[in-house]
């Protein structure tokens, strides 16, 4: 389980790195890592976005620099959306599939956040490869995570594997704050609210592993049209429920990293 031979790397320009992760993929996590991140950066804070997932970047479509990036002549991190970003997905395009394993996602990383200039940031929010394998543990075990969020959609194929995700943080010991259910219901044009994964799951496994809960993203076509046109749904609809949502669980994140021993003071928080 422990990688001795691969260092942790140190940041000490970055404040609170901040691990989005889920146990399946196609639950949102991507999109809940950008929204988070534009969120925190929409609050003032100086925010770098990551993008680790390996099987299936998605950071570059979601912020409108799919295929822009020549990693020859393009100075990186990319300024974005107020964010400085990163996406193993400029290193490798997305057709062509590569093993990634154990010591090459720890050099990948190494360069990363080590050679790039993310100047002084107040978080730097990672988008990790869905699951638990031996890429996840590489991963969590050669960056300085401040704390993780996992994501689940409200049904039980989702909840089983987010569950495994949190035990992988607590064998590392990284700090969990909480659990985020995502697509958890939507309105009708009716005006009903329907629950097409059902409903309470991301609620109940907080609770029975004894995290925080930390709420609900609706269902929203707007959610996924702003994340293929490149603009993050809270810069684009803050207005919306969902970019509400993500706001207030940016603002519980900030909290719960600014009460925590190990973490720097973050500016004035005002909870609404
Ligand atoms: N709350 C939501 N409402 C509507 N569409 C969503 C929502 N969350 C995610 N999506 C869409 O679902 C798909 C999967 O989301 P993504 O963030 O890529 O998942 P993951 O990173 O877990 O694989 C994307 O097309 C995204 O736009
Ligand atoms: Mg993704």
């Amino acid at each position: 389980m422990s990688n001795a031979s691969m260092p942790k790397i140190e940041l000490p320009g970055i404040r609170n790195v901040l691990a989005v992760a889920s146990g399946k993929g196609g639950v949102g996590k991507s999109t809940v890592a950008v929204n988070i991140a534009v969120a925190l950066q929409m609050q003032g804070l100086r925010v770098g976005l990551l993008d680790a997932d390996i099987y299936g970047p998605s950071i570059p479509l979601m912020l409108g620099v799919q295929g822009q990036v020549d990693q020859a002549t393009t100075p990186l991190p990319l300024d974005r959306h107020g964010l400085k970003v990163m996406s193993i997905g400029f290193l490798v395009p997305p057709e062509k599939a590569v093993i990634w394993r154990g010591p090459m996602i720890h050099r990948a990383l190494t360069q990363f956040l080590t050679q790039l200039d993310w100047g002084e940031l107040d978080f730097l929010v990672i988008d990790l490869p869905p699951g638990t394998g031996d890429a996840q543990l590489t991963l969590t075990q050669t960056v300085p995570l401040s704390a993780a969020v996992v994501v689940t959609t409200p049904q039980e194929v989702s909840l089983i594997d987010a569950r495994k995700g949190l035990e992988m943080f607590r064998e590392v010991r990284v700090p969990v704050l909480g659990i985020i259910e995502n697509m958890s219901y939507f309105m009708g044009d009716d005006g009903k609210k329907y629950e097409p994964f059902r409903s309470g799951g991301g609620a109940r496994l907080a609770r029975h592993c004894s995290v925080p809960y930390l709420g609900e993203i609706p269902i929203d076509a707007r959610v996924a049209a702003s994340g293929d046109e490149g603009t993050p749904l809270v810069a684009r609809h803050p207005d919306s429920p969902a970019a509400q949502a993500f706001d207030r669980i940016a603002k519980v994140v900030r909290r719960e990293l600014e009460s925590a021993p190990a973490a720097n003071p973050l500016p004035g928080l005002e909870m609404t």
